[in-house]
């Protein structure tokens, strides 16, 4: 199949347009980190709850300021990493598929987040099948969905979301256990345009991206490794780790206005912007 995507010229990065956007987040009230599945996670070294919860509001007041609506799902104890709402499903024109996490230790989310996206007014919220970890590791690219696997994700879950969703999907294969999902490893910038992290992906990946986004901005080590690219583009504000300055330099060069926030404390999770962060798409 050809996907045939339009591509911007340079004339066109001057006018960059933002569309209000509805988000749901979690606030970190029982976050921690006391166990270890992605290569972030210390946990001899923990995490300062109270720090997070502050960068977390930080975040939540910068979406505010941006214009952008969010909503909050009630964190439940015993599941620290529930503040990473990105897993919590994927919802695409209005409909809803569910999480089915890897991990024995994030398995509950799956039916919190459930719970929620069905008292959500949706047009319709389905069970997954397969082992999926929402938006971590499905990106929607305008009439795209852009799907990882190699550490979370099952590949019959990228075959789950086309067929229920009516849309293209392409898969991915992430191959670098620091970006074990697709959104640490790359970032939606636009309806036709993205940023990632070339190194991240296998060979014939890093080729199909190369093909359907020949403009990407592509992010050097030092951006990727602070989780530069776990950002959230409303089409002209990108906000993602102020640390991530290289990045930074390159969206305001394709057009892009960078807005940094910190959020080091939920760094030690293996998260960042992105991860906080799931779109309500309508
Ligand atoms: N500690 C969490 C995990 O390993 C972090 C999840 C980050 N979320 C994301 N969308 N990348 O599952």
């Amino acid at each position: 199949m050809t996907v045939v995507l339009p591509r911007p010229r340079a004339a066109e990065h001057a006018e960059r347009i933002a569309t209000p956007r509805r988000y749901l987040m979690c606030r970190p009230d029982h976050f921690a980190v006391d166990y270890a599945i992605n290569p972030w996670m210390d946990v001899t070294r923990g995490a300062d709850r109270a720090l997070a919860i502050r960068q977390w509001e930080s975040l939540r007041q910068t979406y505010l300021a941006l214009g952008h609506e969010v909503q909050l799902i009630d964190p439940e104890p015993g599941l620290p990493d529930m503040v990473f709402a990105a897993n919590g499903g994927l919802v695409f024109e209005g409909e809803a598929l569910g999480a089915r996490f890897t991990h024995p230790e994030r398995h509950a989310e799956g039916p919190a987040y459930l719970r929620w996206l069905r008292a959500a007014g949706l047009k319709t919220v389905t069970e997954p099948v397969h082992v999926n970890e929402g938006e971590g590791d499905f990106l929607v690219v305008g009439d795209l969905v852009l799907a990882g696997t190699g550490f979370r994700t099952d590949p019959g879950a990228h075959g789950e979301v086309q067929e229920l969703f009516g849309v293209p999907v392409v898969s991915l294969h992430l191959v670098d256990p620091r970006f074990y999902h697709l959104d640490t490893a790359l970032a939606v910038l636009g309806d036709h345009d993205i940023a990632y992290y070339p190194e991240a992906f296998s060979p014939g990946s890093r080729a199909v991206l190369q093909r359907l986004f020949p403009d990407a901005i592509l992010a050097g080590e030092q951006d990727a490794t602070v989780l530069g690219l776990n950002a959230v583009s409303d089409g002209r504000n990108v906000v993602l780790p102020s640390t991530a300055t290289d990045l930074a330099d390159q969206l305001r060069a394709h057009g892009y206005t960078p807005v940094g926030v910190d959020l080091s404390e939920l760094l030690k999770a293996g998260g960042s912007v992105k991860c906080c962060t799931l779109e309500i798409r309508a």
